[in-house]
């Protein structure tokens, strides 16, 4: 990050002040109700985050005050509309330090993004024989994309290996790398795992081969600083619902000189600058892959949610869930029989484990009656389950709203699952 961001990100920290979990929860209306008699713990962030009010309310303000759909209206709501939608683009810039607000494309999700860069740069630039090099940590939204692509080109896909920590195995990752290599795809943080991966350095050596990087931010944008300029990737992915902004909604980061030479990605209203019979000609950018009337109210949500994460201050989330995640850490891993799946030195926010003789669907069913919020599952990541040879885990994952005494409920909650299954 630029000294510069830094700086405005210290002075925020500095406003703002000691990180109070107790005062952020109040923001979060649907923490505080009971589940099954039981105080909700909602340990389930990986999945999906809760809004805070002024999410809630910048929805709810915009279809009160300003719905209108945005850039082709000179009435006063049309104009509303857009300015509100078009700041939350500048707000996605200096979140991930992007150098333009251009380079910023609102979709669906990290899903959609992914989908995005393969069905265009990918379509465009990898041909037969050529290969696209994932790690074995990956979520399958930054899969199948890479596999449908590999069908249609005659492409090659290509898998780095990770080590029993579940890290990613960095040597065996570059030897994958040669002159055939086009594409790189790797998420930032494993949301099976937590692993978080080396990817300035990823970026790096996929450069030295001439590669495109493609990072998977949805699980590092809700509790990591990211500046997409340091680490120098080519594209990143954003999921809106994982940053407390609504479901639907998310972006895609792009290098201008990238998404200029990409053509679009699917065709219709906005996205063009001129249409006749004969030609169209796209639009800039970033309009020219935004085809069709967006989701504009949940673009505005997020736009609400990122302000308030940057009112808190990233840094600040980053180490409060840090502290949660070590003390969890250190607190499950004294229970007799749980085992710790992922255990990566570098590692933020997921804690995934297993009990013995128990079927991780017994410990979530057990957990929600304790009013206890876990996923369970393969976490949409069924290759890192394979290679841990389990069928499923338990997964906490932690928001910046959970607190240490949440962490005491999980605890006591999987005593009880010991109790309850042997
Ligand atoms: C690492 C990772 N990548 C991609 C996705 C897909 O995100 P979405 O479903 O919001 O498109 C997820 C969602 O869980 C994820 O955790």
């Amino acid at each position: 990050m630029s000294t510069a961001a830094k700086m405005d990100r210290r002075t925020i920290i500095d406003k703002v002040g000691p990180y109070d979990v107790q005062k952020i929860r109040e923001d979060f209306p649907i923490l505080h109700q009971q589940v099954h008699g039981k105080p909700l713990v909602y340990l389930d962030n990986a999945a999906t985050t809760q809004k805070p009010l002024a999410v809630i309310e910048a929805i709810e303000n915009y279809y009160r005050r300003d719905n209108a759909n945005i850039h082709r209206g000179v009435h006063t709501l049309s104009e509303r509309a857009t300015e509100s939608y078009e700041k939350t683009r500048v707000a996605a810039q200096k979140l991930i330090n992007a150098a333009s607000s251009s380079e910023i494309i609102f979709l669906r999700g990290t899903t959609e993004a992914i989908n995005l860069v393969a069905q265009t740069y990918g379509r465009k630039n990898v041909s037969a024989g050529d290969e696209i090099v994932i790690t074995a940590m990956e979520h399958h939204s930054n899969i199948v994309p890479w596999q449908m692509l590999r069908e249609e080109k005659g492409a090659k896909l290509r898998v780095a290996p990770i080590n029993d920590r579940g890290e990613l195995i960095l040597e065996e990752f570059e030897k994958l790398l040669g002159a055939k290599t086009k594409i790189v795809a790797v998420g930032h943080l494993s949301n099976a795992l937590g692993t978080i991966n080396p990817v300035k350095q990823i970026a790096r050596m996929a450069h030295a081969h001439n590669a495109v990087v493609l990072v998977d931010g949805a699980q590092a944008a809700p509790r990591m600083v990211v500046d997409v300029q340091d680490m120098d990737c080519d594209f990143y992915a954003v999921s809106g619902h994982k940053i407390y902004a609504p479901t639907g909604i998310g972006f895609l980061y792009g290098k201008t000189k990238l998404l200029e030479a990409m053509p679009p990605y699917q065709g219709g209203g906005d996205m063009i600058a001129s249409v006749t019979f004969d030609k169209t000609i796209y639009n800039r950018l970033p309009y020219k892959f935004e085809a069709g009337t967006p989701n504009i109210a949940d673009t505005i949500g997020m736009g609400a949610a990122i302000e308030y994460l940057t009112r808190l201050g990233i840094e600040q989330i980053e180490r409060h869930e840090a502290d949660v995640l070590a003390y969890a850490t250190e607190q499950v891993q004294k229970i007799p029989g749980v085992s710790i799946v992922g255990t990566a030195q570098e590692k933020a926010g997921v804690l995934s484990f297993v009990i013995e003789n128990i079927h991780p669907h017994d410990i979530g069913t057990i957990l929600d009656h304790e009013g206890i919020a876990v996923r369970t599952g393969h976490h949409c990541a069924q290759p890192v389950m394979q290679r841990f040879g389990i069928p499923a885990t338990a997964r906490a994952s932690f928001g910046l709203y959970n607190t240490r005494e949440e962490v005491d409920a999980l605890v006591r909650g999987i005593g009880k699952v010991i109790e309850v299954m042997q």
